[in-house]
């Protein structure tokens, strides 16, 4: 029996945050994950770049028979869902800041938003904000830099701290007690953005809501794995996998497999790796 994989994405290791969330939702799936940690971070370079990023990693994740793709990477959703969704037949499942749990939420009706510079900016986040933000102050806040300290695995060290203080400070001091975590990088800094902002801030990310949208979307196309089914994972990197692989693991929680992700690569035709891409390699 040929079964289908979920092929899920981001700009580097913070995509894992969401695939641990799909993992927990859904136990019989296969999951293929590419980290593009060769060319993190994503936040701050131009939106063609991105596009035709996501796009290789898209054609690279269907060539190994995915049945639907998670851009994991709320930078790339801004920059190519749309891109993505016109091209390709399968579901397309993307992020988005969870502004609305939080709005609902707030009790000071001070809510901040960090992100990178490229989500906060994008035509996306826009229409969010005015479809939501009525009636509540939204304090949009880019964090450069705070992507490359997940990539080097420094979740609560020195150089960290002073970085998310620096962010944090100025937005407690203006009353926000709700703090959405616009990029899938930083629910890997929660515990520590939980010390800093205090027990009372509450912290929000979209990665079990994305999980939950993956397995309503399967369903409805029937695309669901069986329940008799143990779903593996898949892992590949376009950083140097040495030092990816370490904090992979790390991250993940449970030692992955993890292969090269290489531009240009001699790909197996599509119908002879259909499913089987967690056996071919
Ligand atoms: N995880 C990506 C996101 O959600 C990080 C973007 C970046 O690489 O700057 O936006």
């Amino acid at each position: 029996m040929i079964y289908h994989p979920i092929g899920v994405f981001d700009s580097g290791l913070g995509g894992l945050s969401v695939l641990s969330e799909i993992r927990r939702l859904l136990p019989n799936e296969d999951l293929l994950y590419v980290a593009d940690s060769g060319h993190a971070p994503y936040g701050d370079k131009p939106l063609s770049t991105i596009e035709a990023r996501a796009i290789a990693i898209t054609e690279f994740l269907l060539d190994q028979g995915a049945k639907a793709i998670v851009v994991a990477c709320n930078t790339a959703t801004g920059a190519a869902a749309r891109v993505l969704r016109s091209r390709y037949p399968v579901p397309i499942i993307a992020m988005e800041p969870a502004v609305k749990p939080a709005i609902e939420r707030t009790r000071s009706g001070v809510v901040a938003v960090l992100a990178t510079r490229q989500t906060l900016a994008s035509h996306n986040f826009s229409v969010l904000l005015a479809r939501l933000g009525q009636g509540v102050e939204i304090l949009p806040r880019p964090c450069p830099g705070l992507v490359e300290q997940v990539e080097a695995g420094d979740l609560d060290g020195d150089r960290t701290r002073d970085l998310l203080w620096g962010y944090l400070e100025p937005l407690l001091a203006r009353g926000a007690d709700t703090l959405v975590l616009g990029c899938t990088h930083y629910p890997f800094l929660t515990p520590l953005i939980q010390e800093l902002a205090g027990p009372d801030t509450l912290v929000l990310d979209s990665g079990t809501a994305v999980a939950r949208q993956v397995r309503r979307r399967l369903n409805e196309a029937g695309l669901l794995a069986p329940p008799e089914k143990t779903g593996r994972e898949h892992f590949w990197t376009s950083g140097k996998n040495a030092s990816t692989h370490g904090l992979m693991t790390r991250l993940w929680g449970a030692e992955v497999i993890l292969a090269p992700f290489i531009e240009d690569a001699i790909r197996p035709a599509p119908t002879s790796c259909v499913g089987l891409a967690l056996e071919a390699i």
